[in-house]
């Protein structure tokens, strides 16, 4: 393992028309480290997520995976390269089970296209399905369909097809929300157990889950970044203490 970051942001700008979502952001993500994305709506946290996974091109600005410039490097390929995500809006196939959707998400990173009739897979893999539903709590639900979860099922299962990529680079975008407040501690057990060869940034509006699992944080506003440090630090920071209260002072 080298020395270089996992991710590295110079200068970010992506403009949709004359709206600026993403206003010249540095960042930088050590190897293994759990960094926590914070900031209000429309702050622009989802639209650096597409960027970094390559979804959409930046504007302006320089992108380094692992060391490695991304330029226009495609969706396909930077997944290859170590980065899975999960979405703030379910990206699920409806009518498959959570074990075939699983199983997609595995086979997708083999540079394979995603394959509806995908024949099963060896006894190896379908144990390997079993392992990934139970790290997410969904052992009893594998076979199914997707469109019959609920809501936190869902993003329990989107969880489990980023991790069973098993990626470098693992982006969470609001994992948490709609969890029943009984399988909170399921995910924030889960994230708190990734091998500490995973680098995860983590978008969280709750503070308090993501102040206890991150190890560092960035706090945006406006398509830019308008603190960052220890989870301790930036509770006490005056402009996040303006962000999360200010409505509340009012
Ligand atoms: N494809 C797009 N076309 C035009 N504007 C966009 C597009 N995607 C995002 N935006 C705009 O960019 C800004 C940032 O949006 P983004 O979804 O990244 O915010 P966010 O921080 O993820 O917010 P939330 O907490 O609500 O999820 C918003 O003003 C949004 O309307
Ligand atoms: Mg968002």
């Amino acid at each position: 393992m080298t020395g270089e970051p996992a991710l590295e942001l110079q200068r970010i700008v992506k403009r949709f028309g004359s709206i600026r979502a993403i206003d010249g952001v540095d960042m930088r993500v050590e190897q293994g480290e759990r960094r926590a994305l914070l900031g209000t709506n429309g702050a622009g946290k989802t639209t650096l997520f597409n960027l970094i996974a390559g979804e959409i091109q930046a504007t302006e600005g320089r992108m380094r995976l692992f060391g490695r410039l991304l330029g226009r490097t495609s969706v396909h390929r930077r997944a290859r390269m170590g980065i899975a995500r999960s979405f703030q809006s379910s990206l699920l196939f409806e009518s498959l089970s959570v074990r075939q959707n699983l199983d997609l998400a595995r086979s997708g990173t083999q540079g394979r296209q995603w394959r509806i009739h995908a024949p099963a897979g060896t006894a190896q893999s379908q144990r390997d399905t079993c392992r990934y539903a139970e790290r997410v709590g969904l052992a009893a639900a594998l076979e199914c369909p997707a469109g019959l979860l609920s809501h936190g099922q869902r993003r329990q299962l989107e969880v489990g097809m980023a991790l069973i990529q098993r990626p470098r680079l693992l982006l969470l975008d609001e994992p948490a929300a709609g969890l029943s407040p009984g399988d909170r501690p399921m995910l924030r057990q889960l994230i708190r157990d990734l091998p500490r060869e995973m680098t995860v940034l983590m978008i969280e509006h709750d503070m308090d889950i993501a102040l206890a699992l991150a190890d560092s944080v960035t706090v945006m506003r406006d398509g830019r970044v308008v603190a960052e440090g220890f989870p301790q630090d930036i509770r006490s920071n005056p402009v996040v203490r303006d962000i999360y209260l200010g409505a509340a002072h009012g």
